[in-house]
């Protein structure tokens, strides 16, 4: 048995807890692409240290969204507000407002983990530690020490060679752990999933899921107040994870609720979706023309 030892969700989850400060509120998003609208009016909120899934079709938005959560995207109308962590109290900033050198420090608080990896070329090692070289102030032992801890901590230990192996070099399931290990270590405020463990064997995905708990529950139990923020069709996951639900229907947010209540919806909108999921699960999505 190697380091993960499968532990079902039994840890509560802290969703939706109103007494704590709103990291991220969408309102009113609207987006169009040639003019094909694809969001027709989102608002959400999530809340520091909020575990939330979104969910729906392929082609319903939820990238796009995602995108716009994290500034890669600019809203025809509506707003994104986003926490400041770097100012005394967090307070809410519009993202469209701000300026680059400004996005630039509130950015150093999320890390996103994406579909495609998006691992520069080179190695492990220099995948983490170039972002951590250039946002902290760490030592190179320190950044050698914590590259280190985050590999260990995504089922590397013992594992030497990691380090310097290439990008190249490593399997999809592997590119995923490092992936993940290179957020992990930035000791982000949010990190962003956009579907982390799609066209991934079970194996892996079994171990990308208990990281995503993990991770997530020892930030909270270090008291720390970190949020997740997840795009996926995985079942499994969800089921572990009981985190909230986000779930996009025809460019608007159709259901916002727990887990369980969205596992035994009869909406006729929700359970064609829900029978669906693992199909959209093992096939990934094509990327939008022009990527
Ligand atoms: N940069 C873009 N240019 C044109 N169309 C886009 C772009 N990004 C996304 N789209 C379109 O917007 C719709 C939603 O895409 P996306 O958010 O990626 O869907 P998903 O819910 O599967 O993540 C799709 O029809 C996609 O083709
Ligand atoms: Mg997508």
């Amino acid at each position: 048995m190697d380091s993960y030892t499968v532990r079902m969700a039994s840890a509560p989850r802290h969703n939706g807890k109103k007494d704590r400060p709103v990291e991220i509120r969408v309102e009113k998003l609207r987006k169009a692409f040639h003019g094909r609208p694809v969001l027709q009016g989102v608002d959400l909120e999530v809340r520091q240290g909020d575990i939330v899934a979104i969910v729906g079709g392929s082609g319903a938005g939820k990238t796009v969204l995602l995108d716009h959560m994290v500034g890669l995207l600019t809203p025809d109308a509506g707003r994104v507000m986003v926490a400041d962590h770097s100012r005394r109290g967090a307070p809410l900033v519009e993202l469209a407002k701000l300026d680059a050198e400004e996005f630039d420090r509130v950015r150093t608080h999320w890390a996103l983990v994406f579909q495609k990896n998006a691992l520069l070329s080179g190695t492990v090692f220099q995948n983490i530690a170039l972002w951590l070289r250039e946002h902290t102030k760490l030592s190179s032992v320190e950044i050698f020490e914590r590259a280190r801890e985050a590999l260990d901590s995504v089922g590397f230990k013992g594992d030497d060679s990691i380090m310097n192996k290439r990008r190249g070099e490593l399997s999809g399931g592997m590119a995923k752990r490092v992936a993940v290990a290179r957020a992990i270590a930035m000791r982000p405020r949010i990190i962003f999933y956009d579907e982390p463990t799609t066209g991934l064997d079970p194996q892996n995905a079994g171990k990308i899921h208990e990281l995503i708990c993990s991770t997530h529950d020892a930030a909270w139990e270090a008291g720390g107040t970190q949020t997740t923020v997840i795009i996926t069709h995985d079942k499994d996951l969800l089921h572990r994870l009981k985190p909230r639900i986000v779930m996009l229907f025809e460019g608007r947010v159709f259901f916002d609720g727990s887990y369980d209540e969205f596992e035994k919806s009869d909406s006729e909108i929700i359970r064609p979706y829900f029978e669906l999921m693992p199909m959209l699960h093992r096939v990934p999505a094509a990327q939008p023309e022009g990527e």
